[in-house]
């Protein structure tokens, strides 16, 4: 009698960044799908990741020496910039040469916000299967706010009536895992929002009600918020880059994408979940 295998097969996929906000996700969504994980860092004494992850040494502005981590694996996943500071990494006809002759069919890229050199060459690449994964602002990026709630129930922001449709980092490693794992999804790019737009005050609000305490939202002026983040050490460039997303949100920013639920089949994850998940963190 024959037959029919619904199953998904487990493939192995060596994901670049795995260490970061986005690429442990990555890595946790390939691993519940029941893929297997290589991960590539430059530190694996650092890297602090699950025990049935295979972890290797590795650096993205030296590709050469990914030769081996690439042996094995069908998928790769690829970031787009080369150090703390975002370089842009001009590796990428390299890395996707020897990711070609490795055997790699399918690769996604996180987009760094425009044009790099990387996503350039994954995206002029004909010989694999590619997705550019377009997160809008993660909701991670909340977590700056964490000591300020700890120690003195206060957010202190500029532009608090911006809109967001921020992603839950967890459904952007999702998306990830289906596209480096399934067919359908080659030379699509994926804007992925979360299910709702909201203002700074209503996460504001969502922590608060997560924590079980208030937190006051403070709006600083213009000048305010250039003080604090020179303070903080941020550069002149970065500086700029925020006053300009956060004072005009591109319209893709603030627009809610069905991209999650279309192609992992599951809804976006909410901010009210996400603030429950991280709750602890915004603790004194
Ligand atoms: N924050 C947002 O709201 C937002 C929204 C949309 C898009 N983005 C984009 O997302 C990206 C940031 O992602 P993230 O927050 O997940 O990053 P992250 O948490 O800052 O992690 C950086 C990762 O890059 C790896 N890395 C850096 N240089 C490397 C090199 N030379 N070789 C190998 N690995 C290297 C690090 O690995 P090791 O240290 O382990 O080697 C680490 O895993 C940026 O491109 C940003 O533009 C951010």
């Amino acid at each position: 009698m024959t037959q029919t295998h619904t199953q998904k097969q487990p493939q192995k996929v060596l994901v670049t960044g795995a260490t970061g906000t986005v690429g442990r996700q990555v890595v946790a969504e390939l691993l519940a799908r029941g893929h297997a994980v290589r991960a590539l860092t430059r530190e694996p004494s650092r890297a602090s990741l699950p025990a049935d992850v295979e972890v290797v040494r590795g650096d993205l502005t030296e590709p050469d020496g990914m030769a081996q981590a690439l042996e094995g694996v069908t998928g790769l996943h690829l970031i787009t910039f080369g150090d703390a500071f975002f370089t842009p990494l001009e590796t990428g006809p390299r890395i996707l040469e020897l990711a070609r002759a490795a055997g790699v069919r399918r690769v996604t890229v996180l987009h760094g916000g425009g044009e790099t050199p990387l996503e350039d060459a994954v995206r002029a690449d004909g010989g694999v299967d590619w997705t550019v994964l377009m997160p809008v602002e993660f909701m991670a990026n909340a977590l700056e706010w964490a000591d300020g709630i700890a120690a003195a129930d206060e957010v202190r922001e500029p532009f608090v009536s911006r809109l967001s449709a921020m992603v839950h980092e967890g459904d952007i490693g999702a998306v990830a895992a289906v596209a480096l794992t399934e067919e359908g999804h080659g030379g699509r790019e994926y804007v992925i929002t979360g299910p709702e737009v909201l203002t700074v005050g209503d996460k504001v609000a969502a922590i608060a009600a997560a924590r079980g305490r208030d937190i006051a939202l403070v709006e600083l002026s213009e000048e305010e918020a250039v003080a604090r983040w020179r303070a903080a050490g941020r550069s002149e460039e970065v500086i700029g880059f925020l006053l300009h997303v956060y004072g005009n949100t591109p319209e893709a920013g603030r627009t809610v994408t069905g991209t999650v639920e279309e192609v992992t089949g599951r809804p976006a994850r909410s901010f009210a979940r996400w603030a429950a998940e991280h709750a602890d963190a915004f603790k004194a």
